[in-house]
Formats: structure tokens, C-alpha cells, sequence
């Protein structure tokens, strides 16, 4: 094989497109200042952890809002500054971050705990995968902060309406009055499901619970910069006038969703690579939304409990029998394919009281848009079948 062929089989990867692609990938969490639009927030995040960075108690917060409003990328990075604050400030702050989709029984989230923990001391301890209990591995936690000094935990229980039990929770709450540790323990509790928000405050002790933010969705405009601020992802000169505002339109008008808008940008210069065009244009945007659109299904698909994927695929289903652009349909429409897809994959059907709710979930993921008319409830199509 000559070298120039070589080059061909090889060539969608780019090069003269995209000069950085971390930048435009969306599971990279991009630096502090690569973080826009969200003065307001990160300043109340961060004097909920301040006290921690003095050796003090941090507030415990819950942080709301749709998906793709930077909760899990400011939570993350707060607690990093904090860590190095708390460093400069001759104290001693550690952290955990526990991803509760990953990590949703109480042994699987205390043993995320312990390992994040373990990692982030640099403490080299055996913290084996299986053979312990939730209570063990906090234990483990324990020992470690006591050894080490730690004047303050911050935990991190992102996604934490998929937890599956609380004692995660409360033992989180009463490690230090139970003479556990001495570390002063504060938790960031993070749900895109506002709904879950009464449900949450039953579920964890008010000592945990300091104070709530809610997370708007981005506007065009934030969006937009949050773009700009990434442009150097792309060679110099390669997007052209135009693309990024089409794209942090498009995302507005949608849910607002950041991740879904850094993805597209990434997607239309994917397009280009492939095309072998010298530049983004604007016409490449809606392919890279709709792009967007099935890497978005896709993850929430592979993530989602056998019954969402059923209800998904009679939604599915129905739109791509409907010849109208915005169908809509019944709740009963939906309700009765899905039982059929559950029935044929042998399992029972849930009641249609469940569906409804795990409608309402989709919806808040921005998959579906629900409707409620006087007949009754509607369901609109989801945008992205061919
Ligand atoms: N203010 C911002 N500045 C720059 N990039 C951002 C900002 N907010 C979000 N992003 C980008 O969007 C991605 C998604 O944000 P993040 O993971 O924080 O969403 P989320 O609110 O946790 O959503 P979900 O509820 O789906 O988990 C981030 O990794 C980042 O690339
Ligand atoms: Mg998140």
C-alpha cells in the first residue's frame, strides 16, 4: 500500500479542522476558565464550601436543573479550587465524587467514596472492589481521614435521585457528632429532577440540606459565549461567521442544554473532516444537530432501565409511522404499544400511572415534549428519527 492511500483510509480523523478536539469533546471538563456565564452560581457554590477552606464546617448544598446546565462541571471544579484553597491556606480539604448512575447502591456509592478518597490523599490503600459492605467501606473512609489529617470532606453525590437507599446519607450527616472522625463533612447533592426535590428533603437529614440552587438553562447568549470560549478547538479561520450562533440558537430554543451545544459544534466540524471541506459552514449545522441529537438518545438509551427503553421504542415507533413533522400523540396510544413491546420481550407491562411518570422524566431529559390538553395528555414526537 503506498503511503498517499494510507492517508486516504485515515483521513476523516481530520487535522485541518479541528486543532484540539478535548476542547469539543463533552465528556472533558474543561478548566475554570473555560467556564462561562456562570458568575452567579459559582460564586454561591463556592461560599458554601468557603468555611471549608479554613479548616471550618462547609455548608452542605442541592443543586438543580435540567441537563446540561453545568451542575456536575461547577461542582467539580469548585471543590478542585477549594481543595487548592483550603492547601494555601495551610488546611487540609479532600474530596469525593460519586456518580450515583454509575454507583446507585449504598455499597457501590460508599465504595466510590472510599477509593475517590483514598486516590485523592495519595494514600495507597487496598480498597478492594468486592467483599465489603456499605458500612465497611465507610469505615475505610473514616480511617483514612482520621490518618491523614483531613480537616474537611466534601462529597459529591451527583445524580443522587438514582441512590437506591439512604445510609450513605445519614451516616454522611452523623459521621462526626457519632464520634466517627473529626473531619468536617459537607455533601453536594446534585438531581436534574426538580420534581424530586420533596422526595429529597425527606430522604436526607436537614443537617445535610443547607441551602438548594436551582441552575437555569443557558440562554443564546450564554451559550454562544460558551462556544466562542472554545473556538480554539478549531484551526484558525476554519468556522465560519455565523455557525457558532446558529448552533447556540438552536440549543436555546431546545432546553438550553450546554452539552448538547458543545457536542454540535463538534459534530459540524466532524462533518467538515469527512466532507474534506476547508471550513464549517452553516449548512452543516442541522446535520450536526441531528447528529447531536442520536449521541444524546444513544447515551440515554444505554443508561436507561429496560421499561424506558420499551416506552422509547413504541415513541419511536409511532413517530416513525407519522407522516406529520410535529405529530403528537395520546398517552393511551403510547401506553398501548409499549405494553405490546413489553408483553413480546416477556416482560409485565408497568401501570400506566408509572409510564406517565417515566414520560415526565423523558421529558425533563428533553427526549419528549409533554403536553397537557384538555383532552387529555399529548405527547409530542421526539425530533430525531430520519
Ligand atoms: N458554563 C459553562 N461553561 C463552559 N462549558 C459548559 C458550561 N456549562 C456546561 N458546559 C459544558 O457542558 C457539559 C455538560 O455540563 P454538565 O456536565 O455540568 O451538565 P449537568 O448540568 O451536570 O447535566 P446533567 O444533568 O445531564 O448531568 C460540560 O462538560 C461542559 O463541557
Ligand atoms: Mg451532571
Amino acid at each position: 500500500m503506498t503511503d498517499s492511500s494510507r492517508r486516504d483510509i485515515f483521513s476523516s480523523a481530520g487535522g485541518d479542522i479541528i486543532a484540539n478536539r478535548e476542547l469539543v469533546d463533552i465528556s472533558h471538563v474543561p478548566a475554570l476558565d473555560r467556564i462561562v456565564g456562570r458568575d452567579t452560581e459559582i460564586s454561591e457554590v463556592g461560599s458554601a464550601l468557603a468555611p471549608g477552606t479554613i479548616g471550618a464546617p462547609p455548608e452542605s448544598i442541592t443543586i438543580y436543573g435540567k441537563t446540561g446546565t453545568g451542575k456536575s462541571l461547577i461542582a467539580r471544579s469548585i471543590t478542585c479550587e477549594a481543595v487548592a484553597e483550603a492547601e494555601d491556606n495551610g488546611h487540609r480539604l479532600t474530596y469525593a465524587y460519586v456518580d450515583c448512575s454509575d454507583d446507585d447502591t449504598e455499597t457501590q456509592a460508599s465504595r466510590a467514596m472510599a477509593r475517590a478518597v483514598n486516590e485523592h490523599l495519595g494514600a495507597d490503600r487496598d480498597i478492594p472492589m468486592t467483599g465489603y459492605s456499605g458500612s465497611q467501606y465507610r469505615e475505610m473512609t473514616w480511617d483514612l481521614l482520621n490518618d491523614h489529617d483531613v480537616d474537611v470532606l466534601i462529597t459529591i453525590l451527583d445524580e443522587i435521585d438514582l441512590l437506591s437507599d439512604d445510609d450513605i446519607l445519614r451516616s454522611l450527616s452523623r459521621a462526626k457528632e457519632s464520634g466517627k472522625t473529626d473531619t468536617h463533612i459537607g455533601v453536594i447533592s446534585i438531581s436534574n429532577k426538580v420534581e424530586y426535590r420533596r422526595e429529597l428533603s425527606e430522604r436526607v437529614d436537614s443537617s445535610l440540606q443547607d441551602r438548594e440552587f436551582v441552575f437555569d438553562p443557558y440562554d443564546a447568549e450564554q451559550l454562544q459565549a460558551i462556544l466562542t470560549n472554545r473556538s480554539d478547538a478549531f484551526e484558525d479561520g476554519v468556522l465560519q461567521e455565523g455557525v457558532i450562533s446558529l448552533i447556540a440558537a438552536k440549543a436555546a430554543q431546545e432546553h438550553g442544554d450546554a452539552r448538547k451545544a458543545v457536542d454540535m459544534l463538534y459534530e459540524a466540524g466532524r462533518i467538515a473532516e469527512r466532507k474534506g471541506a476547508s471550513e464549517v459552514t452553516e449548512d452543516m449545522v442541522e446535520e450536526a444537530e441531528h447528529r447531536a441529537n442520536v449521541n444524546q438518545f444513544k447515551s440515554l438509551i444505554s443508561g436507561s432501565v429496560q421499561h424506558v427503553k420499551y416506552l422509547l421504542l413504541a415513541l419511536a415507533t409511532l413517530t416513525t409511522d407519522s407522516e406529520k413533522e410535529h405529530s403528537q400523540f395520546r398517552t393511551s396510544e403510547i401506553y398501548d404499544l409499549y405494553t405490546t413491546i413489553a408483553e413480546r420481550e416477556g416482560y409485565d407491562p408497568l401501570s400506566q400511572n408509572r409510564v406517565l411518570e417515566l414520560l415526565d422524566e423523558q421529558a425533563f431529559l428533553g427526549v419528549t415534549e409533554n403536553e397537557l390538553t384538555s383532552g387529555g395528555r399529548d405527547v409530542e414526537r421526539i425530533p430525531f428519527t430520519d
